[in-house]
């Protein structure tokens, strides 16, 4: 397919501050001299921000990276995930075409696309809400067909299916992505024959779904302000970074003074809740964080803030009596490893996502 830019360009385009802040973290990842590796990211996130990437958009980013124009142009028509013209309000939905899927129906999901959204792909629907192509092999084979919507795949999908998450878009919902056949990931639809044993450990999704679940921004605009913009590449080692707070070690760890106001200790806090509300055991690693029996002045923090906490980790987080960042932001190095250790399902994130961090530059943004 030729990719080109479209015809009508707006005059100009700029990040938020959001973006430009975490556009130019994203630079200083690159030695001297190779700054233009950064080019996938920050036409990325231009598309993040404006649904797609207009002229001004690809050259502000070649400016930003002191690359000639046609050497960013090069890489956002190259690849289908840029979209070098308006798309959707609501949604582009990219149809795989290639042999596993057009052998499984992809045909009959394009149907749905012509239907449902408008005769010829990239052209909006006269809601103005959903466009949609028809793209190569997207590396899902084993559950086609498939589509990728904004920034996930929903696989395993029947024209019905493909209408109904269609109709739920619009509504504003936004349907789990992942199998849309009951399969967890891309194991033989009526059960695994073989590893049976991976069965007792499953989630509730797979990892990708998961992920999607508790970053929820599949087909969201970003602005930058949803996400705490946080460079934890630049304060390694610097006095930037996040304090191990020792000196605010709580009540179950020693005999200081408790942090925090309002902060009750809660030491023998039964056991952990897993994602499906189902008491865990509680794990002998690290130390337990000292607790709160209920949000103080009974507002709790919108833990959702902080990058990779979803509605599900955010109740389990406010099941353990954690509810506020200033609470997170003060666990010792022992205490990420005990909430590592005790998030039934999302063993590792607090250390993964640098949680301690992001809530330290939340709560002093309260
Ligand atoms: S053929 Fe459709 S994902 Fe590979």
């Amino acid at each position: 397919m030729l990719r080109r830019l479209h015809a009508e360009q707006p005059e100009s385009f700029a990040f938020t501050s959001a973006n430009q802040a975490w556009a130019e973290a994203q630079i200083t990842k690159y030695p001297e001299g190779r700054q233009a590796s950064a080019i996938i990211p920050l036409l990325w996130r231009a598309q993040e921000q404006e649904g797609w990437l207009s002229r001004p958009a690809i050259e502000t980013v070649a400016d930003m990276l002191g690359m000639a124009y046609i050497r960013a142009l090069e890489v956002a028509s190259f690849y289908f995930m840029f979209q070098l013209q308006p798309v959707g309000s609501v949604a582009h939905i990219q149809v795989c075409g290639t042999t596993s899927c057009m052998i499984c129906g992809a045909e009959d999901l394009v149907a749905v696309c012509e239907d449902r959204i408008a005769r010829r792909p990239h052209e909006l629907s006269e809601d103005g809400k959903f466009s949609w192509e028809e793209v190569e092999c997207l590396g899902a084979c084993s559950n086609a067909p498939m589509a990728q919507i904004g920034k996930d795949y929903y696989e395993d999908l029947t024209a019905k299916r493909l209408r109904e998450i269609i109709d739920e878009l619009a509504k504003g919902n936004v349907p789990t992505p992942g199998p849309q056949n009951g399969r967890f990931a891309s194991e033989p639809r009526h059960g695994l024959t073989s590893l049976t044993d991976i069965e007792s450990g499953h989630t509730q999704f797979n990892a990708s779904v998961q992920l999607a679940n508790d970053i929820n921004d599949t087909v969201k605009r970003i602005d930058g302000t949803e996400l705490p913009l946080i460079t934890p590449w630049r304060a390694k080692g610097s006095k930037d970074r996040a304090p191990v707070r020792d000196d605010l070690v709580g009540p179950s760890n020693n005999d200081k003074a408790p942090r925090g106001v309002g902060l009750t200790e809660r030491r023998n806090v039964p056991g952990t809740v897993n994602a499906k509300g189902k008491p865990a055991p509680v794990a002998e690693v690290g130390t337990r964080p000292p607790s709160l029996e209920t949000a103080r002045a009974g507002a709790p923090d919108d833990l959702k803030r902080i990058k990779g906490v979803g509605p599900k980790l955010e109740e389990l987080l406010y099941g353990l009596g954690f509810f506020h960042f200033d609470q997170i932001a003060a666990w010792t190095e022992k205490e990420v490893s005990w909430v590592d250790e005790n998030l039934e399902g999302f063993r590792g994130r607090v250390s993964r996502d640098e949680w301690v961090a992001q809530a330290k530059a939340l709560s002093e943004d309260e």
